[in-house]
């Protein structure tokens, strides 16, 4: 059994993570600052401490109260449009805390770290499905933060030893097949949650930014990938870590879905029309964006177990039929934040960020 810090693991994804990890018999420590992650989200088992990952004296304090074998870092800012209003907080809390992070690890005697990282990094490829032989260009803040977090950990790796890998995900999508768990994001920004919400009436007509790209239909394509698949590559990257340093894997199923085409698995999955309109583009949206996972598949044996659009939506859907107003309405309360007399530190909650 090893112990591993998830950062961020009081949201969508890093719950995820999280609860796999306890699933492989694994002991899991979540730092959190619940910025805008969930208590409830934290998976039962699961040892919780309210910090803020920027915080480099309770981050020391949590790394003197575990030996960890392993981080995974998610804990971060990750709305575009958010980015480009405020790019410099952007990159001063993605890099920083990430830096932060990674320093306390290296001074806990921690040499696994996994970075949660992003299609974003390539701003708008020329080709698809994108290697991570593609250039990388971010065309947003977001993209360029993750992409100077993944510079410095391969620093931290050429120069200390620190065993790295970056995840760059594609569109994580869906919910634990049991339904515990699953997207609460506010706001919420996302196509599936969004169209999901529309077909149940639970929210005004989802607006279609854009029908003019040079794709079949018109819309942007997307690689959809599985919360859950997701979450079970960073427990093969940690394998992969035992053994000697990593580098950037995309993660994403290798097949593009148009919006259209997630509006109609929505249709057919709830039984009801998706009101929708049409809109302008987004600024910065790419035609498409569809990861070639080639590199993750060969290292690691990582496969999607959940790669049909109907199974994220169907687990979408099951979780926000479960609960329909997200995690307010779960019963299911954590213990509250650890106490431990070595930091009173560990109970900061002193910036923005959470996963
Ligand atoms: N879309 C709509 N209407 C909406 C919301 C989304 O038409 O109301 C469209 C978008 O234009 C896009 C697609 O649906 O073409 C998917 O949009 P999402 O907002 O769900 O996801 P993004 O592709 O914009 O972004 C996601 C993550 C980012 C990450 C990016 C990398 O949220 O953090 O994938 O691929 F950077």
């Amino acid at each position: 059994m090893s112990t591993y810090l998830v950062s961020g693991g009081a949201g969508y994804i890093g719950s995820h993570v999280a609860a796999a990890l306890l699933d492989g018999g694994h002991r899991v420590v979540v730092v959190d600052n619940l910025q805008q992650g969930h208590a409830e989200a934290v998976p039962e088992g699961a040892e919780f401490v309210r910090a803020d990952v920027g915080d480099a004296a309770a981050m020391d304090a949590v790394f003197a109260s575990w030996g960890f074998q392993g981080v995974i870092h998610l804990a971060a800012l990750s709305v575009v449009g958010d980015s480009m209003r405020d790019p410099l907080h952007y990159i001063a809390k993605n890099v920083g805390n990430t830096m932060t992070l990674a320093r306390a690890a290296m001074r806990g005697g921690c040499s696994r770290f996994v970075l949660s990282s992003t299609a974003a990094v390539y701003g708008d490829p020329a080709c698809a499905p994108i290697t991570e032989d593609e250039p990388t260009a971010p065309a947003s803040a977001y993209g360029a933060s993750k992409l100077m977090a993944e510079q410095g950990l391969a620093w931290a790796s050429e120069l200390h030893g620190l065993r790295w890998a970056s995840l760059r995900y594609f569109n994580a999508a869906g919910a634990d097949p049991a339904g515990q768990r699953g997207e609460d994001h506010a706001p919420e920004t996302h196509l599936i949650p969004l169209a999901i919400d529309a077909a149940l009436g639970r929210r005004a007509p989802l607006t279609v930014f854009g029908d003019d790209y040079p794709t079949p239909d018109g819309t942007c394509l997307r690689d959809y990938v599985h919360v859950t698949d997701l979450a079970d590559a960073h427990l093969r990257v940690l394998g992969l870590l035992a053994e000697g340093t990593g580098r950037s894997f995309n993660l994403g199923n290798g097949r593009g879905f148009s919006v259209k085409e997630v509006i109609g698995a929505v249709a057919e999955v709830t039984g009801c029309p998706v009101p929708h309109r049409l809109g302008v583009r987004r600024p910065g949206d790419p035609p498409a964006l569809v990861a070639a996972s080639d590199r993750l598949r060969a290292a690691t044996g990582w496969r999607p177990r959940f790669g049909a659009l109907h199974a994220m939506v169907e687990t979408a859907y099951r979780w926000r039929l479960k609960n329909p107003e997200g995690y307010a309405g779960t019963r299911h309360v954590p213990p509250p934040p650890a106490q431990r007399d070595t930091a009173g530190a560990l109970q900061l909650d002193s910036a923005e960020l959470s996963g």
